[in-house]
C-alpha cells in the first residue's frame, strides 16, 4: 500500500475524480478528510469509507473557509502529510462576454482556493517532517484551448504557482506537483459541454474530444485518483515542480 497511516486533505471530493482519490487513497492507507460544498454526497462517501473518511463541508469560494478548512483538517486528523487541491470549475461566457462576478467567482475557485490553502498547510507539514501537496489543473493548463481561454489561464497560473512552490519548500521536505486531466468523464463534463460545447450537442462534443485524443476516449475519474495517488505517495520522493498530464496523448500533438 503506497499511503500507509497517511494523513490526507481532499477538496471538491465528493465526486468524479476527488471522490476516486479519497476512496483510492484510503485503499491504499490514508485517513481522508473530504472537504465539499455538498453535504449530501459527502456524507455518502463517508458512511460507505469506513471510518476513514472525515467529511467536512465548506464553500471554497469563501476566502475565510479556504484558510479554515486546513486547520480543521488537521485538527481532526492529528497532523497533515497530503493535500490534494482538486477544486474548480469551468468558465462561464466566452472572450467577448466576460461576466465579471463569474470570472472572480472561478479565478477564486480554481486559483484562490489552493494558494489559501497552501498558505495554512505548509506550518502543518514542516510539523511533520514534510509532507506533500498536489494540484488539478489541466491539459489547459499546459496547452492553450481555443475553447475556453479563461479557463486555460487559470490553470496556466495553477501550474506556475506549485512549480514556483516546488522550489521554495523542496528544503521543507514538501514535495509539490500537478495532476493535468484531459477531458474526463465525470460530472462536471455537462459544464464544459454547456459552457464550451459549441452548437452541435453533447454528443458532437464527446466526439470532437475524443478525435482530439490519440487514445480515442475520454478519461476515467480512477484513471486521474491513480496519477494523484502516485504523485502524493513517497514513490514519488524525488518528483517536485511536475505538471503530469493524464490524458490519453492528448498533449503530444
Ligand atoms: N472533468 C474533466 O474533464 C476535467 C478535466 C480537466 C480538469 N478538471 C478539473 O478537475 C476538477 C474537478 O473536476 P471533476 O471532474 O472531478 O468535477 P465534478 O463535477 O465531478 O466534482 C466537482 C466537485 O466540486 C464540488 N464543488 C463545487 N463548487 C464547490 C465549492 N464552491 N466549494 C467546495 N466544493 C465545490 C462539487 O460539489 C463536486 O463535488 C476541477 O479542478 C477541474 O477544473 C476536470
Amino acid at each position: 500500500m503506497k499511503l500507509v497511516n497517511k494523513l490526507a486533505v481532499v477538496t471538491a471530493a465528493a465526486s468524479g475524480m476527488g471522490r476516486a482519490g479519497v476512496e483510492k487513497f484510503v485503499a491504499e492507507g490514508a485517513t481522508v478528510v473530504a472537504v465539499d460544498i455538498n453535504r449530501e454526497r459527502l456524507d455518502e462517501l463517508a458512511a460507505a469509507g469506513g471510518g476513514k473518511v472525515i467529511p467536512l463541508v465548506a464553500d471554497l469560494t469563501d476566502p475565510e473557509a479556504c484558510r479554515r478548512f486546513v486547520h480543521e483538517a488537521a485538527g481532526m486528523l492529528g497532523g497533515l502529510d497530503l493535500l490534494w487541491n482538486h477544486a474548480g470549475s469551468t468558465v462561464p461566457g466566452g472572450v467577448e462576454q466576460i461576466d465579471l462576478p463569474s470570472y472572480d467567482r472561478t479565478m477564486m475557485l480554481n486559483v484562490t482556493s489552493g494558494v489559501l490553502a497552501c498558505a495554512e498547510a505548509i506550518g502543518h507539514m514542516r510539523k511533520r517532517g514534510g509532507g506533500s501537496i498536489l494540484f488539478t489543473a489541466s491539459v489547459a493548463g499546459l496547452v492553450g484551448s481555443m475553447g475556453s481561454p479563461i479557463y486555460s489561464a487559470e490553470k496556466f497560473a495553477v501550474v506556475g504557482y506549485a512549480k514556483s512552490l516546488a522550489q521554495r519548500f523542496a528544503a521543507d521536505n514538501v514535495r509539490v506537483n500537478v495532476v493535468c486531466p484531459g477531458i474526463t468523464d465525470t460530472p462536471m463534463l455537462a459544464d464544459f459541454y454547456k459552457d464550451h460545447g459549441g452548437s452541435g450537442g453533447p454528443e458532437a462534443y464527446e466526439a470532437a474530444v475524443r478525435g482530439a485524443t490519440p487514445m480515442g476516449r475520454l478519461g476515467r475519474a480512477d484513471e486521474i485518483a491513480n496519477a494523484a495517488c502516485f504523485l502524493l505517495s513517497d514513490e514519488a520522493s524525488f518528483v517536485t515542480g511536475i505538471a503530469m498530464p493524464v490524458d490519453g496523448g492528448y498533449t503530444c500533438r
